[in-house]
């Protein structure tokens, strides 16, 4: 029996527009699987690099890293600092101050983290009335959470990662705070409503890469999920940074890894650019140390800089301009 005619129509339609459908799936698997196993490759650059300096406390700014069963895993004291990081894992539904810092005086010289009604709050208190805040959202989801809080010596001098994500602070200042001195200080960590499983304090001012590769440390430590890499960690400049630390590649590897190595890849004849760095770049041939406009790596990338076509990544993707500004910069800081 013949069908009639317009059966036919969806029949023929329907392959056409799974195929359609699963290359578009395939793409944005494709492109998904390659951006995280960039940010593996961006994340494990920076532990390798950071971890081996921010855990010894013979070597780098730790001061006290209490753990549950070994509450003295570290503990040099801390007095006379006047930059202070601090990175803990809490219940997520702890309230109250969940940690603090004093200077000794009553209200005067202290910084805690708090939370009261599904917000936490930082606030730096420089003297009765003259203080700086700010106040984020706790959390969605998971039983426990990291905060890692990093303080200068101005009290509106800070930065806060929850969950290993940088905080967008909205800063608002009371009265008029004068820069900390922290001449004498205690540590108080908070009970109520649950417990800190573990927290690591550094006598130094962390950039967000740091605090973002304790805070991972830190939840994995306590099997917190949640717990993740941000990218945005790299945009963050200030801070004190450790000797060996080399942000500015791991955030244009970031770049690189995601968009160029799919044909860039280890041998490639067009080019390898797998396992980035500034001495393999520049032997071959795709890297002048400190002349972006003159790397091929950065003015072949669409964009308005530079000589030569403009034609790469060769797949029609087009990179915005904090991705371009990230191999810039990375490409300028090579000496
Ligand atoms: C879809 C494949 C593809 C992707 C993705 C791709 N490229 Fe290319 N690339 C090519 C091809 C093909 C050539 C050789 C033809 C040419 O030079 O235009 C090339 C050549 C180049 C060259 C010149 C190499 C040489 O030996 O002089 C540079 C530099 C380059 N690409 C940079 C990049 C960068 C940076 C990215 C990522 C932002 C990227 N490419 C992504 C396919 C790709």
């Amino acid at each position: 029996m013949i069908m009639p005619k317009k059966y036919w129509i969806p029949l023929v339609g329907l392959p056409v527009m799974i195929l359609s459908f699963q290359n578009c799936s395939d793409f944005t698997v494709q492109q998904s699987i390659m951006e995280q196993s960039s940010m593996a490759s961006g994340q494990s650059l920076l532990d390798s690099q950071e971890l081996p300096y921010l855990t010894d406390p013979a070597r780098g700014p730790l001061v006290r890293w209490y753990q549950q069963g070994q509450p003295s895993k570290v503990d040099k004291g801390y007095s006379g600092a006047d930059k202070l990081s601090y990175v803990f894992a809490a219940d997520r539904a702890m309230t109250g101050q969940l940690f603090a810092a004093y200077s000794g005086s009553a209200g005067a010289e202290e910084t805690s983290v708090s939370v009261a009604s599904g917000k936490i709050t930082v606030n730096r208190i420089f003297s009765a009335g003259n203080s700086a805040q700010a106040t984020v959202n706790v959390p969605a989801l998971g039983q426990q959470m990291v905060i890692a809080l990093r303080t200068g010596t101005k009290a509106e001098d800070f930065s806060l990662l929850v969950n290993g994500v940088v905080q967008t602070l909205t800063i608002t200042k009371t009265g008029a705070p004068q820069e900390f001195s922290y001449v004498v200080k205690t540590l108080a960590a908070g009970t109520t409503g649950g417990k800190i499983y573990e927290y690591m304090v550094f006598n130094d001012r962390l950039n967000n890469a740091q605090l973002n590769s304790i805070s991972r440390l830190i939840g994995t430590n306590n099997s917190i999920s949640q717990v993740m890499f941000d990218p945005a960690i790299f945009a963050d400049s200030s801070g004190s940074t450790s000797p060996t630390v080399d942000t500015k590649l791991a955030a244009a590897k970031v770049v690189i890894d995601s968009y160029c190595l799919s044909c860039h890849g280890a041998g490639s004849s067009k080019g390898d650019f797998s396992n980035m760095t500034a001495a393999s770049m520049i032997t071959r041939g795709f890297v002048k140390a400190g002349q972006p406009l003159s790397s091929s790596l950065y003015y072949r990338m669409k964009g308005t800089q530079g000589g030569g076509t403009k034609n790469m990544p060769d797949n029609g993707v087009s990179l915005s301009a904090t991705q371009l500004q990230a191999v810039y910069d990375w490409i300028s800081s090579i000496q």
